[in-house]
């Protein structure tokens, strides 16, 4: 795992996908939502507007999860929400989410099936939430486990209620891709900034890996990169090692 604390996480992640979409264009990129990736999106967008970004006319987007319960088009839903930040202003269509709107019980398995009809992710974005929890694995989430129903915890519940009218709007029921659905991507880019997020990021990189915080499975992908800000980053032991890394990492290495 690469830890890298800089204070701009966005602008490196924007660099990350469009390399990979400059070298393969018909990628497959996961997307996530949330407030950490925003930054990294705002960046793309407005490469893009200049002319500078790549073409995305071939990549292949998908998203980690979705809200289970919200009408169709539903501003909160993640496909309506990805769209607005990000999938719009790229002009591009070829973007999956989890089906919540027809048959729940085989909805997961159906997700799997077009990932792997795809040819699995090849970069993964990553938030992770206050508890510890990657897409909407809760604490608790069997570590290999795959897309499927999940009940939100009351925490993050509260976490997002920010994005409705009171807490009681959140949905309590999720599809999302699992642990072991994420793990099979090739490389994973977790984002966090904050320090609302710096006791979950010391748990899951520098902590056990356990289903209790579902972040550290990072720490068994062969390919995990985390950017922080220095917020973020305050509760890491092993800091002066991540920038003794950064700060001496060949050029030719990229992310
Ligand atoms: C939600 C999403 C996660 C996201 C998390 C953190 O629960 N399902 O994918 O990582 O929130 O969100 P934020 O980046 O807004 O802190």
């Amino acid at each position: 795992m690469e830890v890298v604390v800089v204070d701009s996480p966005g602008v490196l992640l924007a660099d990350a996908i469009e390399s990979l979409v400059r070298k393969s264009p018909s990628c497959v990129v996961g997307l996530a939502t949330g407030s950490s990736p925003l930054p990294a999106y705002e960046e793309l967008i407005s490469r893009h507007r200049s002319g500078t970004g790549p073409s995305y006319a071939d990549v292949t987007w998908f998203l980690l999860d979705e809200y289970v319960g919200l009408p169709p088009g539903h501003p909160q839903s993640y496909r309506a929400t990805i769209a607005r930040e990000l999938t719009d202003a790229l002009g591009v269509s070829d973007v999956h989410a989890p089906d919540v709107h027809s048959d729940l019980a085989t909805a997961g398995e159906r997700y799997e099936e077009s990932i792997a009809e795809a040819g699995w992710v090849d970069l993964q974005i990553l938030g992770i939430g206050s508890d510890g929890h990657l897409a909407f694995n809760e604490p608790g989430s069997s570590l290999s486990s795959s897309t499927r129903l999940k009940t939100l915890t009351a925490r993050t519940r509260a976490d997002n209620a920010r994005f409705f009218a009171s807490v009681d709007e959140v949905p309590r029921h999720v599809l999302t891709q699992g642990l072991g659905t994420i793990m099979r991507a090739r490389h994973l880019v977790l984002l966090a900034t904050g320090s609302s997020k710096a006791s979950a990021v010391a748990a899951a990189v520098e902590g056990s890996v356990s289903a209790s915080c579902p972040a550290s499975v990072l720490q068994l992908h062969a390919h995990a990169t985390v950017l922080l800000d220095e917020a973020a980053a305050s509760s890491l032991e092993r800091i002066d090692y991540y920038r003794e890394v950064w700060a001496n990492k060949p050029d030719w290495q990229g992310l």
